[in-house]
């Protein structure tokens, strides 16, 4: 057990900010460092939060050998790999945001480097520390309704977000929004595995500028013949800043499990916005001294995993069976037909 550890969040913005308040409240944190390249907002997260020091390149928490921990929330995704491999390196324990990396082969060093160097490495699937879905999951591993024979989950985000997602990376919606859910139920399921995805795009709003997708549905089949469908749009219109609607059937041969997961049970009117519904994003929201979502109670756990040497929940080898599996329906869209999995494009 130790008493404390220091922290370093690399990237600050909307997630990073909430990783830095979680890490700040916690008495498990001694020095919180930050790295932010964006000047106004590495003021404003300084000041916001208790923070040991704040520094613009990300390199100078690498080199401190007083940071033992590093989170890894900044944009494009395509900086993640550097930063984890480097911080992996040197030793120190890392959490990242999704999704793992951006190939397989960068998925095996940094899992391989994280084994070799003995440090706790996971990434954030927080959809798992929302209570709605471990209960999906408890209610599974416990055989409450049965053999399951078919789950769907159907996601849905504002046009808001995922014109901020696509504007920053080519990367799918299976990618980007749907890879949640996937790691969601595949974390149900286990020990199933997936043998077999089929997966199509729809797009008639993003694609008058771009040729990213409005929506992608992905079908996959279990080893046991158990079926998955989940679908993830971005193109809903603003309900919330960052407003996600999400609706979960979970069918076995013994009962169903519901999950309204719409965010439709605070219901706030005022003549200026129309109807909005607050607490409604997939991290969630600090409300006073509480948290409404997952994303606090995830960073809690990971550093109570580090502190106390516990297992992490997301291990960073079911990411990376995530990642086969998006990287699969990706394929399964491009060539129109199913596709076999696990995908082993690189040997
Ligand atoms: N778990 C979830 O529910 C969830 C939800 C949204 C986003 N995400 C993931 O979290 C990550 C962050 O997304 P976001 O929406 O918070 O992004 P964001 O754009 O709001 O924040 C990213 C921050 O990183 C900073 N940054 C960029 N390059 C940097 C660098 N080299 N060094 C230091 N800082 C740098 C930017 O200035 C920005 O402040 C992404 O990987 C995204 O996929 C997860």
């Amino acid at each position: 057990m130790i008493e404390q550890i220091n922290v370093g969040v690399i990237g600050t913005g909307w997630c990073g900010g909430i990783r830095t308040k979680a890490c700040s409240d916690n008495p498990l944190v001694d020095k919180l460092f930050i790295a932010e390249i964006n000047d106004a907002r590495r003021a404003e997260v300084a000041e916001q939060y208790d923070v040991h020091e704040a520094v613009s390149d990300w390199q100078n928490l690498i080199l401190n050998p007083d940071i033992d921990t590093i989170i890894i929330s900044a944009t494009p995704e395509t900086t993640h790999y550097p930063m984890a491999l480097a911080a992996l390196q040197a030793g120190k324990n890392v959490f990242m945001e999704k999704p793992i990396a951006t190939t397989l082969e960068q998925a095996d060093e940094l899992i391989q480097t994280a084994i070799d160097k003995e440090v706790k490495f996971t990434i954030g699937y927080s959809q798992r520390f929302n209570s709605k879905y471990a209960y999906v999951q408890k209610a599974l591993t416990e055989g409450l309704i049965g053999e399951p024979v078919t789950c769907l989950v159907s996601r849905h985000v504002t046009r808001e977000l995922g014109s901020k997602i696509s504007g920053r990376t080519a990367l799918s919606p299976a990618a980007m929004e749907a890879t949640h859910d996937l790691d969601f139920l595949l974390w149900c399921l286990r020990p199933r595995k997936p043998v077999k995805v089929y997966s199509q795009t729809a797009g008639k709003l993003f694609s008058k500028n771009s040729d990213t997708p409005d929506h992608q549905w992905i079908l996959v089949t279990m080893d046991d013949g158990t079926t998955i469908t989940v679908g993830a749009g971005w193109i809903l219109p603003l309900g919330y800043p960052n407003y996600a609607h999400t609706w979960i059937e979970v069918i076995g041969t013994d009962g169903a499990l519901i999950i309204d997961d719409s965010h439709k049970d605070v219901h706030l009117t005022t003549t200026k916005d129309g109807i909005r519904y607050p607490m409604s994003s997939m991290p969630g929201e600090p409300v006073n001294h509480t948290y409404a979502g997952p994303m606090y109670e995830e960073t809690v756990h990971f550093l109570d995993a580090v502190c106390r040497n516990k297992p992490v929940l997301v291990k960073p080898e079911e990411a990376k069976e995530v990642m086969d599996l998006y990287t699969a329906a990706d394929l399964s869209v491009e060539r129109g037909e199913p596709v076999m999995l696990p995908v082993n494009s690189y040997g």
